[in-house]
């Protein structure tokens, strides 16, 4: 049915009357409801309850009563309950006929308040719980002092069966409260699934009772300062918390990653690996090598074992079994793996995978559960009655509907929460449709829904958990909930900022919107001027530099005098929105004058241009902060001119090097210098201090203190990009050397 003859069906049903139905999300309406409800029709006058709220529901909504009442409790709005109908203020009723167009929806309600009652209703008792979280947001919105709300009829259900949020316990774990409260806030905005990632290369976060080393040392790992670090759930916890998700309504499928991702495991078992061990857990960032040996049948006895528990405390019909990122080096390299890809007349490492990933499918199949896995599984063949994830775009998604198999999309371009606003804002969230255009629409009803990932590399705590999450959920939960037909972005916009004293409220410390600033220099003189731009309306910006703090009105004035740290926090409403940014900023005497370089940099990292080199602004340990200009392959000369001949004291060449992402400092750097360009003196060649080896993310400077020359040219001359790491065990992708500033003092 088209939306417009569905609106007029339910104008039909309703018999409007008096009512005057107002769309669902215009700035006249007294509550913003996110995600904004199929069909809100308001009428006149006013519910109001001069005492006690008193609450009736029918037996199949008693447990839906019990849930209002504590939400009641919470907000201090004073309720009892009754089992005589007719004294109720608030009636929770499981019929509700007539509502659905075609097949009855386990999410669908209707909330009727009217002027001596509120009435919720649905077919299902979720759909109760989805009819409360409006209810609730209603509530914090209109309640307070009048102790009256708007009357209005709501009639609605989701878009999308499948409304998911990826949480990753293992590279940061977080407490059991934490992921509760995370349960809540889904509730609220009434996404329904917890994702719930709980292996990894850095740490395994579940008490299996068959195998307790992977509580005593997966789930530790030792950091590259020697420092312990890590933590799991026992089963008791993983009880309780599964418990309060299904209270709320809220399905927890939980993920146990394989074949990949699996080195932690390794580091307790490393019999189940290729080649025996030793392994470590994994301290860094990445993917890694080692994974699960597929040839080797303790392997699956193993891996059955533990889906057995996992089996047992998770009712969810569907487990998460990874699939991604499995590098076939190990496999390549091992006689069993070998043996196995012979026994079983397989081509390749990838049709052993999907070996890997049927063996699993049937052995869940068998358990009456259901194997999701990331794109990846699709590579050697899919397992029969399996699900999809797709994150490598949309087509792995389209591909597996395109096999009969039903999907969820989170693709890394609307659904990577862990990926910063530059990339990835509310807007772009907002834009999201998980059903792609070029999928034929007989294949639509195989997209369930969709789900965002939010990686914890970076995440060690809450307050960086809500600045990820929030507001850009909200964004999602109206986009997989909300008829596509009833988005509109302003309208979203509104309501969502009219959200932010209730996220306050709920204790969440919500990011901002969008980049909430762009930061450029110029230059006048002596001096290097940072000027900042808030892009987010009524947004202000504090800033600190040299001790001082004020609120930024104009731009910051940087001597020449070594390196500043300028620190940024923004603030909206008197509240810091997000973490505070740290930009390391150097006036010197190359400030605005564009370098010559002899090799372009990677299309990936151009850093905007050559003059990010020269811009005042140095790289920080993020390589994808803009300001790194990313190399492969040639070495590369930067050539400065200063326009005539000056004294210069130092040069400085900032460097980079992270060896899990294969940036490496380069081998040597040469300094030269010129009076006319063509004829160049050597000052000096320098060689990093760290070797390729030292791990972790860390800028150097290549730096020379001239004895006082004057010189209009200098030179920087980058060695043996490209051929550093002999030592790599995976050999195949390329080196970076990448470059953030040259500095001419
Ligand atoms: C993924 O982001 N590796 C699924
Ligand atoms: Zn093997």
């Amino acid at each position: 049915m088209k939306p417009l003859a569905f609106l007029a069906s339910l104008l039909l049903l309703l018999g409007c009357g008096a009512d005057q139905r107002i769309p669902p999300t215009t700035d006249a309406e007294p509550a913003a409801i996110i995600p904004a409800p199929q069909s809100v029709t308001y009428s006149k006058p006013r519910f109001l309850a001069d005492k006690q709220l008193v609450v009736y529901a029918d037996d199949c909504a008693a447990k839906a009563a019990d849930a209002l009442l504590v939400t009641l409790n919470q907000k201090s709005i004073d309720a009892r309950m009754t089992t005589n109908r007719e004294e109720a203020t608030i009636i929770l009723s499981c019929d509700n006929p007539g509502f659905h167009l075609g097949k009855p929806n386990h999410e669908a309600y209707t909330l009727a308040i009217a002027v001596t009652a509120i009435e919720l209703s649905a077919p299902f008792e979720t759909g109760l719980h989805r009819g409360l979280s409006t209810l609730e947001q209603i509530l914090d919105q209109e309640w307070s002092e009048s102790r009256s709300l708007t009357t209005r009829t709501i009639r609605d259900q989701p878009a999308f069966v499948h409304r998911g949020m990826l949480m990753d316990v293992c590279r940061h774990f977080l407490p059991k409260e934490v992921v509760k409260d995370y349960i809540d806030h889904l509730a609220y905005y009434k996404m329904n699934t917890l994702h719930w990632h709980l292996t990894e290369d850095q740490g395994w976060r579940l008490a299996i009772d068959k195998y307790p080393k992977l509580t005593e040392v997966a789930a530790w790992r030792t950091e590259l300062d020697g420092s312990r670090y890590g933590g799991f759930y026992t089963k008791e916890d993983v009880r309780e918390i599964v418990a309060y998700a299904e209270a709320r309504h809220v399905r927890i499928i939980p993920e146990i990653e394989l074949p990949g991702h699996s080195q932690a495991a390794l580091a307790a078992y490393p019999h189940l690996s290729c080649t025996g061990g030793p392994i470590e857990v994994a301290n860094d960032w990445g993917v890694f090598k080692e994974i699960y040996c597929a040839g080797n049948d303790s392997t699956f006895i193993f891996l059955k074992d533990v889906l057995t528990e996992v089996m047992e405390l998770f009712p969810s019909p569907y487990i998460h079994i990874g699939g991604d990122e499995a590098p076939k080096y190990r496999w390549e390299n091992c006689d069993k793996c070998q043996r196995r890809i012979a026994e079983e007349g397989l081509h390749d490492e990838h049709e052993l995978q999907s070996w890997f990933i049927e063996e699993i499918g049937a052995f869940l199949e068998a358990n009456d559960r259901t194997l999701i896995g990331w794109d990846e599984i699709l590579e050697g063949g899919l397992p029969e009655g399996a699900m999809v994830q797709s994150w490598r775009g949309f087509d792995g998604g389209i591909q597996a509907a395109q096999q009969g198999t039903r999907v969820v999309m989170s693709p890394t371009s609307h659904c990577y929460f862990d990926y910063d606003l530059k990339a990835i804002d509310v807007e772009k969230v907002y834009s999201f449709n998980p059903i792609p255009e070029e999928l034929d629409s007989t294949l639509h009803p195989a997209v369930s829904g969709g789900e965002c990932n939010l990686w914890s590399e970076h995440i060690p705590d809450k307050a960086t958990l809500d600045q990820q999450t929030f507001p850009r959920m909200l964004a999602m939960s109206e986009v997989l909930w909300t008829a596509p037909d009833d988005r509109d972005y302003d309208r979203f916009r509104e309501r969502m900022r009219r959200q932010y004293p209730i996220l306050r409220d709920r204790g969440i410390a919500y990011g901002a919107e969008t980049i909430p600033y762009t930061h450029r220099t110029e230059w006048l003189d002596d001096s290097l001027l940072l000027v900042l731009e808030p892009q987010q309306e009524g947004l202000k910006l504090k800033v600190e530099l040299d001790d001082t703090e004020t609120t930024y009105d104009a731009p910051l004035v940087i001597k020449r005098n070594g390196a500043k740290n300028v620190i940024i926090q923004p603030v909206q409403d008197g509240k810091t929105v997000g973490n505070p940014d740290v930009l390391q900023l150097w006036a010197h005497q190359a400030n605005g004058v564009t370098p010559q370089l002899s090799s372009q940099p990677s299309e990936y990292y151009t850093a905007g241009g050559a003059d990010a080199l020269t811009d005042g602004i140095l790289g920080s340990t993020d390589f994808r902060d803009g300001h790194w200009m990313g190399f492969s392959g040639e070495d590369a000369e930067i050539v400065i001119d200063l326009g005539e001949q000056r004294p210069i004291e130092s040069l400085y060449l900032q460097t980079y090097q992270y060896n899990n992402a294969w940036i490496f400092s380069p081998r040597e750097v040469e300094f030269q210098a010129s009076d006319d360009g063509e004829n160049w003196v050597p000052l000096t060649v320098i060689y990093p201090e760290a070797g390729p080896k030292h791990r972790g993310k860390f800028q150097s400077f290549f730096s020379h203190e001239t004895d006082g020359m004057q010189r209009r040219y200098v030179k920087a001359i980058v060695r043996n990009i490209g051929k550093v790491p002999v030592w790599h065990e995976a050999a195949g992708a390329d080196a970076w050397v990448f470059l953030g500033e040259f500095v001419v003092n």
